[in-house]
């Protein structure tokens, strides 16, 4: 059921790869909602060429870009205000990458190399992407940014290593962004913290099952979907939230309030036993 939320509003989406990503979901959704759109990613996502058909299917033109290039956000500012017809009401930054994580680098051996790029690809982009946009005034008056984050940023969780630096540089850069552009130009600036989700940026999580498992369990509403947090993104780009800013909102059905829920503490009691690798050497993780 849609409720034409959007209405006559204009957004741009990064970050959806393929059917599974937060970001795909959120550009089905916002299209529904009576928005016009358009959408993009890495030249690397784009020749994987499954884009071209969510385009095709929302008619909306891609536009190349590496987040970490000023350059080329400069380029998907402009060509989505001339192809839109104004300046836009929404932007959706929904990217993240560790080299560290992908190269099974724990946290106590970190490449410093790589920490640089899984900031700059997971935190600095959004910093970019709004300097960028302010300076070509591309977000219209009371426009609506939002990040996607995850509780890392607050807690720690094994496996999640650099990654949750980022995050916690993600949410500060939209406290500290969200009080500028709000009070020069009416643009909310929120993150939202979702839970543990079946992505490919997801599945590069080290015991990924294990975790969405422990968070289904822990929550009292279980884990949300990619299609139920792009429902709460397209709340959060309406005209319903209109003095919602600088806020990182959960949105994982009360992971994050909770402490020990019977249902993770009785399949915890299932296995006490201390958890070996495969060479049979005990991890203390
Ligand atoms: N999946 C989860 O469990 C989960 C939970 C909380 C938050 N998140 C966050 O949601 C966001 C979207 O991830 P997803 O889960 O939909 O996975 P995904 O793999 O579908 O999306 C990640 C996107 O980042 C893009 N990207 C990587 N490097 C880039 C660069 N240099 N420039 C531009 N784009 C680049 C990828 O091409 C991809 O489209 C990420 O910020 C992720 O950290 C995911």
């Amino acid at each position: 059921m849609t409720h034409n939320l959007l209405k006559g509003k204009r957004g741009i989406i990064f970050g959806a790869l393929n059917e599974h990503s937060i970001a795909w979901k959120v550009a089905e959704k916002a299209v529904a909602e009576g928005a016009t759109i358009t959408l993009s990613n890495t030249p690397m996502a784009l020749r994987m060429g499954e884009l071209d058909a969510l385009a095709e299917k929302l008619n909306a033109e891609v536009i190349p870009a590496d987040a970490t290039s000023v350059e080329d956000l400069k380029h998907v500012f402009e060509r989505s205000v001339e192809v839109l017809g104004g300046p836009v009401d929404f932007v959706l930054h929904s990217i993240g990458m560790s080299p560290n994580v992908r190269k099974h680098r724990t946290y106590d051996d970190l490449d410093y190399g790589m920490l640089s790029k899984t900031l700059d690809i997971s935190a600095i982009s959004f910093h970019k992407m709004l300097q960028t946009a302010k300076k070509l005034d591309a977000i219209a008056e009371g426009g609506s940014v939002i990040a996607l984050s995850y509780v890392a940023a607050q807690r720690t969780f094994y496996g999640y290593s650099d990654m949750a630096d980022a995050k916690s540089m993600l949410e500060s850069i939209a406290r500290s962004f969200g009080y500028i552009y709000g009070r020069e130009k009416g643009v909310r600036i929120n993150t939202i913290s979702q839970s543990p989700t079946p992505t490919t940026a997801g599945k590069g999580i080290k015991m990924m099952e294990d975790l969405m498992d422990f968070a289904d369990k822990m929550s009292p509403l279980g884990n949300a979907s990619a299609e139920e947090c792009a429902d709460y993104c397209v709340m959060l780009f309406s005209d319903f939230c209109r003095k919602v800013t600088m806020q990182n909102l959960y949105h994982d059905g009360g992971f994050s309030s909770m402490g020990m829920s019977l249902r993770a503490m009785n399949q915890y009691a299932k296995d006490l036993s201390p958890f070996e690798d495969e060479n049979g050497k005990v991890v203390y993780g």
